[in-house]
Formats: structure tokens, C-alpha cells, sequence
């Protein structure tokens, strides 16, 4: 059976994706900085009737809870086949590039960037060990250098200095990643799920959470023909993207 990590998946796009890969037979480990938070969710989904998930403490902010979470996994599997740096904040909007304290910068790149970072270091071992494993950053159109400088795009006014900038940095690592692991059989992309209906966008998104996981998974289960160091999303649906 194969197994699938999610960061920030006691609710919102995480906690979706975890229900998309028991229904497509994974073991999902459920990754949660709050620990009732997360054996909530997982207990949620054991009454929907997916007995192959377990909540797993995880702050990726925080260096000994991610070297606990890994010891914790190792003694349950030695085999990663997925995992997904969810776990994202934004910082709170306007966030104007002058005048946002800088804090609020390292709290955001913190969770978004070097949390999806030291998480894929710590669990890298564990994937190394599976035949197809697959490695899906959860980025946002924001974080398109290409996107945010094209006037026609719907979100060209959402400026920020903060979160935008963390995004990129992640797709930046996404691709420097893929490139080292290009002789493996890893796969590593970043995926935009959309404007999403959750508690991040105060639930104001035009995608639900549902279309959003079916936009992670298709990063997640890509077969060996598949791309690596991508970044996939509805707005930058091109020939080269296949979707
Ligand atoms: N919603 C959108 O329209 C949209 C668009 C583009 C990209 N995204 C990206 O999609 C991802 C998920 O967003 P969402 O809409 O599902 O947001 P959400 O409903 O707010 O969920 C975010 C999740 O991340 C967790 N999290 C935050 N900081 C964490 C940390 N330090 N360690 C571990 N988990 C942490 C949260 O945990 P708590 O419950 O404990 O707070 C929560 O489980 C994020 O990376 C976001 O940037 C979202």
C-alpha cells in the first residue's frame, strides 16, 4: 500500500487531498501543528469510513517537532511514496512591500518556504526508498513571476510583499529540487489548487476544496512519464501544461 505525507491537513485543500488519497487506497499520514486538530480530522475521516489514516504532530516551523515526526513515521513505515508541503499562511492582506514589519516576512517565509524546506530534508530518506515517489509543493498563481507582471491575468492587482515573494521562493526550490533528483524516479512540482473556498481566503475562493485536492492529486499520482519541476495551475494552462 502506498503511503502519503500532507502538511497543514487538518482542514482546508490538506485535509481534502488526505480524503482524494484514501479514496484512491493510500495510507495517508495527516500532518498537523495542533495535535487535538489533527487527531480530530483523522477521526473524521475513520467515521467516513477510511480506516488508513493517522494524524501526525507536525509544526513545520518548529525543527524538533519535524525530527520527531520523522523518528514517529519511521517507526510505522520505512517507505514515503508521497509527499505534500501544504502548510501555508499568508500573512494577512494589504501587505505592502515597504512597510510590512519585517516579521511578518520571516513568519510567512518560515511556514511557507523554509517549513516546506527542512520538512522535504527531513522525509527525503523515507522517499528515497520508494519506486515512484512523488513530491507536490502547494504553491499559488501568486507566486508566478510570469503571472504577476501580465495585466490580463485575474489576480494582477492582488499585489503583497510578503506572500507572493514566499511562493516564488518555493517554486524556486521546487526546480532546483526536481533538478537534482532528475536522474531518480522522484517527481517534484509545484501546483496552484485555485482560489479556494476555505478558511485562508475567508472562504471567499471560486474553487472548492474538492477541485483544489483533484488539482494536487494530479501532481501527486503522476506515472513515470510524468513532468518534474513544474508549476501547474488553471491560469497557466498553456500547450506546455497539462492543466
Ligand atoms: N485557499 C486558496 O485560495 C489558496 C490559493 C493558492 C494557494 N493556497 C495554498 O494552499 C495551501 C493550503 O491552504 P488552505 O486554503 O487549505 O488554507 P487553510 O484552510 O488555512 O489551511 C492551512 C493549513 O496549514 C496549516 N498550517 C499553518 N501553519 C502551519 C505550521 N507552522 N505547521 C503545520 N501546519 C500549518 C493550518 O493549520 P491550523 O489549522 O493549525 O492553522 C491548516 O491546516 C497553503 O499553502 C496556501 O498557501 C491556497
Amino acid at each position: 500500500m502506498k503511503k502519503a505525507l500532507i502538511t497543514g491537513a487538518n482542514k482546508g485543500i490538506g485535509f481534502e487531498t488526505a480524503r482524494q488519497l484514501l479514496q484512491h487506497g493510500y495510507f495517508v499520514y495527516l500532518g498537523s501543528r495542533d495535535r487535538q486538530r489533527g487527531e480530530q480530522a483523522a477521526g473524521q475521516l475513520r467515521a467516513e469510513g477510511y480506516s488508513q489514516v493517522e494524524a501526525l504532530h507536525l509544526d513545520v516551523t518548529d525543527s524538533t517537532c519535524i525530527a520527531a515526526a520523522r523518528q514517529a513515521l519511521g517507526q510505522r513505515t520505512a517507505v514515503l511514496d508521497v509527499l505534500i508541503n501544504n502548510a501555508g499562511i499568508s500573512g494577512g492582506y494589504p501587505q505592502p512591500a515597504l512597510e510590512t514589519p519585517l516579521h511578518t516576512f520571516r513568519e510567512v517565509f518560515n511556514t511557507n518556504v523554509f517549513g516546506a524546506i527542512e520538512v522535504t530534508q527531513a522525509f527525503c530518506d523515507l522517499l528515497r526508498e520508494s519506486s515512484a515517489p512523488r513530491i507536490v509543493n502547494v504553491s499559488s498563481g501568486l507566486g508566478s513571476l510570469t503571472l504577476q507582471n501580465d495585466p490580463r491575468w485575474r489576480f494582477y492587482a492582488v499585489k503583497g510583499g510578503v506572500y507572493p515573494a514566499s511562493k516564488t521562493a518555493l517554486n524556486a526550490y521546487t526546480i532546483a529540487l526536481a533538478y537534482e533528483l532528475r536522474e531518480t524516479h522522484f517527481k517534484v512540482n509545484a501546483v496552484c489548487p485555485g482560489y479556494v473556498d476555505t478558511d485562508f481566503t475567508d472562504h471567499l475562493g471560486d474553487s472548492s476544496p474538492s477541485e483544489a485536492a483533484a488539482r494536487v492529486l494530479q501532481a501527486a499520482l503522476l506515472g513515470p512519464e510524468g513532468p518534474s519541476g513544474q508549476f501547474f495551475g488553471q491560469e497557466v494552462g498553456t500547450d506546455r501544461n497539462p492543466w
